[in-house]
C-alpha cells in the first residue's frame, strides 16, 4: 500500500472503531456484530504493527494499557472538585427548594435531576478534542493522574466528535463505576484465582482505576458517565440540562436516567420513580443529585467551602434493616473455605427478603462481636450477597457466648485447618462440598492431566452419584458414561482411555493433584525431588519438611495437617487399590509434558492481544516460565510495541525473537485477542 493509502486506511479504521465503540458502549445500540468489530480491530492492529511510526496516542489500539508506573503522580485540579451536601428526608428537600427561591428571589426554580452514581469522581481534560489527562478527585484540590488507566475505558472517547465543534480546552467531571453483573463476574474470577474479592462495585471501580499497572485496568470492566463541564475555552450552554446534551453531542456518555423538573414536587416524583427501579438497574446508585438548572443562577448561589449551594444529593433510604440472628451456621465452599453465615429472622431489605447473611470470616465475627440472639443491621450493598453490617446493642440483653469456628467440617467431619482469619476443611478429597473442585484439580493439566474430564463432566459424574471419591474415577465403566448427556460411545471410550492413561503418574504431579493447600506445582516438584516416595512424604513430620529450603512453616503446617487426616490417607489407599501407581521423582520425561515445558520467556514492549498477566499465565500453563531479564538461559524473547534494550541483548546472545503473533501461535492462542468486547 502506498504511504498515503496506509494513512487513509488507518484513519478510516480508527474512525469506524470509534464510531462503533460509541454505538456499543455509550448509546447501547451496536450496528455490527462482535466478529465484524474484531475484524476491524485486528486489521488496525496489523496495519499499525507494520507501520509503528503511524501509531497515534488516540488510536483505539492504545487502550490496552502501558508499562506499569512506580506510583500515581499527584496533580492539581484546574477547578476545585467539590462534594455535595446530602439529605434524606422530604422536609429537607422542601427546605432546599425554599432556600433556593429565597436567595434567587423568585417563586419557581427549575431543577435538573439525575442519579447519584456510586463510583468515583474523575476530572477529564480534552485539548483540541483529544483526551489529554484524567485525574481522580483526591482531596478536591489535588488528585492522582490516572490518564493511562482512563484510556482503557471503552466508553470514554479518546477524541471528541468533530461534527459538533468543541472548545479547544475542555474539562469535564464524571463518575467511573462498574456494572453489577461485571462486578460479580470480576469477583468470581478473582476468587477463582485465589485473590480477595472486592466488597462492592465502588471499591472494585476504585481499585481498578487506581492501578499502577494499566494493563490490569484494561481487563477490568469500568464505565464512565459525565455530568458537569468544569471549564471550557468557549461559552457553554445556559443550563445544566443543555450542558448534558452538549456533552452527549461531543460523544461523551451522560446519565440516561435524567429528568428536567419544573418544580420540587417533580424532583420528589423523580426520586420516588428512581428509587423504585433501583434494584432493577444494572448499576448501583444511592440517590439522586438535584441541580438548579440555570447556570447563571448556579453562579449567583455560589458555593460553601466544600460544596455548591445550588446542588444537593437526595439520598435513598439506606438498604439496611434491623433483624435478629437466630443462629450462626458455617458453610463450606468449593475450595474448602469455611464461611460463617448468620441465619436471620427474615427481613425485607430493599425489596428482597433476606434470611441469611454472610459474616465473611471468623475475624469479622469477632470484630463486630456478633453472637446468636443478637440484634443486627443487615445490608445489601452493591453486592448481591447480603452482609451483617453491625450489631445493635439492646439495653439489658442477655447475650450468648461468643461464636467459635468448629473444629470439624460441618459437611464431612474432617478436621478444620487455619490460615490467619481463614478456616478450611482439611478433607479436600473426601468433603462433599469440595468434591467437584477436588476432582477438577486432580484431573487438571499439571496434575493427572486427564483429558476430557472438565468442569461439566465432573459436575455430571458427581451429581449423578457415579463418583463419590477420587478412587471412583478408576471404576467408571462405559455403561456409566453413555447414560450421561453429551456422551456417546466414542467420547466415553476416549475418556476411559485417558483415565486409564493417568494410572501411572509421577510423584510431583500426583502431589500437585491432591490439592494440598500451599502445595502448587513448584512445591510439588521440590517435594518430589527431596523425597524418594509418597510413603516417605506421608510419614514426614514438621521438622523434616522445614529442613527443605523452599518449605516454610505454613507449607509444613499444611502438609502435616493434610496427612494427619485419616480420610485423606484413605483416599490414597483407595487410589492405589484402583491401580494408580505413583512413580518416584519428577515427570521430566512425562509424555504429557508440552513442548514448551522448562522454557523461559522474556517480554519487551507493549502487547496488543494479551495483558502481561494473561501472557504470563499462558506461558505458565504451557509449563514454561517468564523471566524479567534476558540471559543465556532465555529461550524466547517476545517483542511487542516499542521494545526496549532487551531486544538488543537477545540479538547479541542469539536468543530466538518472537513477534506477538508468533508467540500467540506458539502457545496456541492465535485467533483469540483482547480486542474482543466484554
Ligand atoms: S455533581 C459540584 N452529579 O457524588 C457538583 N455528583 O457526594 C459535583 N456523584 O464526589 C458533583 N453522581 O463523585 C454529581 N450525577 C452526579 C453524581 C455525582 C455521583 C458523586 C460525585 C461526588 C459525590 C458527592
Amino acid at each position: 500500500m502506498a504511504h498515503a493509502d496506509t494513512v487513509a486506511r488507518l484513519t478510516t479504521l480508527r474512525n469506524e472503531i470509534r464510531r462503533h465503540d460509541n454505538l456499543y458502549y455509550v448509546k447501547d445500540k451496536p450496528e455490527i456484530s462482535d466478529t465484524e468489530y474484531d475484524r476491524l480491530f485486528r486489521e488496525l492492529i496489523d496495519l499499525e504493527r507494520r507501520h509503528p511510526d503511524l501509531v497515534t496516542p488516540d488510536s483505539p489500539t492504545q487502550r490496552v494499557g502501558a508499562p506499569p508506573l512506580e506510583e500515581l503522580v499527584k496533580v492539581p485540579h484546574e477547578q476545585p472538585m467539590l462534594s455535595l451536601d446530602s439529605i434524606i428526608d422530604q422536609s429537607e428537600v422542601q427546605a432546599f427548594d425554599q432556600r433556593m427561591k429565597r436567595e434567587l428571589e423568585t417563586s419557581s426554580v427549575e431543577y435538573s435531576a439525575e442519579p447519584k452514581f456510586d463510583g468515583l469522581s474523575v476530572e477529564l481534560r480534552y485539548d483540541h478534542g483529544i483526551f489529554t489527562r484524567g485525574a481522580t478527585r483526591g482531596d478536591g484540590t489535588t488528585g492522582e493522574d490516572v490518564t493511562i488507566n482512563l484510556r482503557t475505558i471503552r466508553s470514554l472517547p479518546l477524541q471528541l466528535h468533530v461534527q459538533s465543534g468543541f472548545p479547544d480546552h475542555l474539562v469535564v467531571r464524571g463518575e467511573v463505576y462498574m456494572r453489577l453483573d461485571d462486578f460479580q463476574a470480576l469477583n468470581r474470577r478473582m476468587t477463582e484465582r485465589g485473590d480477595d474479592a472486592f466488597a462492592n462495585p465502588r471499591n472494585a471501580a476504585s481499585g481498578s482505576l487506581r492501578q499502577l499497572d494499566s494493563t490490569i485496568t484494561a481487563t477490568r470492566p469500568l464505565v464512565v458517565t459525565c455530568y458537569e463541564i468544569m471549564a471550557a475555552s468557549t461559552p457553554v450552554p445556559p443550563t445544566h440540562w443543555d450542558e448534558l446534551e452538549m456533552l452527549a453531542q461531543w460523544g461523551l456518555p451522560v446519565p440516561v436516567l435524567r429528568r428536567l423538573c419544573a418544580s420540587i414536587d417533580e424532583v420528589m416524583a423523580f426520586h420516588r420513580d428512581t428509587e423504585s427501579m433501583r434494584d432493577q438497574l444494572p448499576y448501583e446508585i444511592d440517590g439522586v443529585v438535584v441541580k438548579v438548572n440555570r447556570l447563571e443562577w448556579q453562579a449567583r448561589l455560589g458555593m460553601k467551602s466544600r460544596s455548591p449551594r445550588w446542588a444537593i444529593a437526595y439520598k435513598f433510604t439506606p438498604r439496611k434493616e434491623i433483624t435478629i440472628v437466630q443462629d450462626i451456621a458455617v458453610s463450606v465452599g468449593r475450595t474448602g473455605t469455611l464461611t460463617p453465615v448468620a441465619l436471620l429472622k427474615p427481613v425485607e431489605v430493599g425489596g428482597v427478603t433476606i434470611s441469611r447473611a454472610t459474616l465473611h470470616n471468623a475475624d469479622e465475627v469477632a470484630r463486630k462481636d456478633i453472637r446468636v440472639g443478637d440484634t443486627v443491621k443487615v445490608e445489601r450493598a452493591g453486592d448481591v450477597i447480603p452482609a451483617v453490617a453491625e450489631r445493635v446493642p439492646v439495653p439489658g440483653e442477655q447475650r450468648s457466648p461468643p461464636f467459635c469456628m468448629p473444629d470439624h467440617c460441618p459437611v464431612c467431619g474432617s478436621k478444620v485447618g487455619r490460615e490467619g482469619a481463614y478456616f478450611y476443611c482439611t478433607g479436600q478429597l473426601v468433603c462433599g462440598a469440595q468434591l467437584k473442585g477436588a476432582i477438577e484439580h486432580f484431573a487438571s493439566k499439571h496434575a493427572l492431566n486427564i483429558e476430557g474430564l472438565g468442569k461439566k463432566t465432573v459436575a455430571q459424574l458427581v451429581d449423578e452419584g457415579l463418583v463419590r471419591s477420587l478412587g471412583d474415577l478408576y471404576r467408571l465403566t462405559k455403561a456409566d458414561l453413555v447414560q450421561l448427556e453429551g456422551f456417546a460411545d466414542r467420547s466415553a471410550t476416549l475418556l476411559l482411555e485417558s483415565i486409564a492413561g493417568s494410572k501411572t503418574v509421577s510423584l510431583d504431579r500426583f502431589l500437585m493433584g491432591l490439592g494440598i493447600r500451599q502445595v502448587g506445582q513448584h512445591i510439588a516438584k521440590v517435594l518430589a525431588r527431596e523425597f524418594s516416595s509418597l510413603e516417605e512424604i506421608m510419614s514426614a513430620d514438621r521438622e523434616r519438611f522445614q529442613q527443605i529450603r523452599e518449605v516454610g512453616p505454613e507449607i509444613s503446617e499444611s502438609l502435616v495437617a493434610y496427612w494427619s487426616e485419616p480420610r485423606n490417607r484413605d483416599v490414597i489407599t483407595q487410589l492405589q487399590g484402583s491401580g494408580v501407581q505413583v512413580a518416584p521423582g519428577m515427570g521430566v520425561h512425562d509424555r504429557r509434558e508440552s513442548p514448551l515445558t522448562g522454557q523461559t520467556f522474556v517480554f519487551t514492549g507493549g502487547l496488543d492481544r494479551f495483558t502481561r498477566d494473561e501472557a504470563q499465565r499462558a506461558v505458565e500453563a504451557a509449563g514454561a516460565r517468564v523471566a524479567s531479564s534476558v540471559s543465556k538461559k532465555t529461550s524466547y524473547l517476545v517483542v511487542g510495541r516499542d521494545p526496549g534494550s532487551k531486544l538488543d541483548q537477545a540479538r547479541a546472545l542469539g536468543v530466538t525473537v518472537l513477534t506477538e503473533q508468533d508467540f500467540a501461535a506458539l502457545i496456541g492462542k492465535d485467533g483469540k485477542g483482547l480486542s474482543s468486547r466484554g
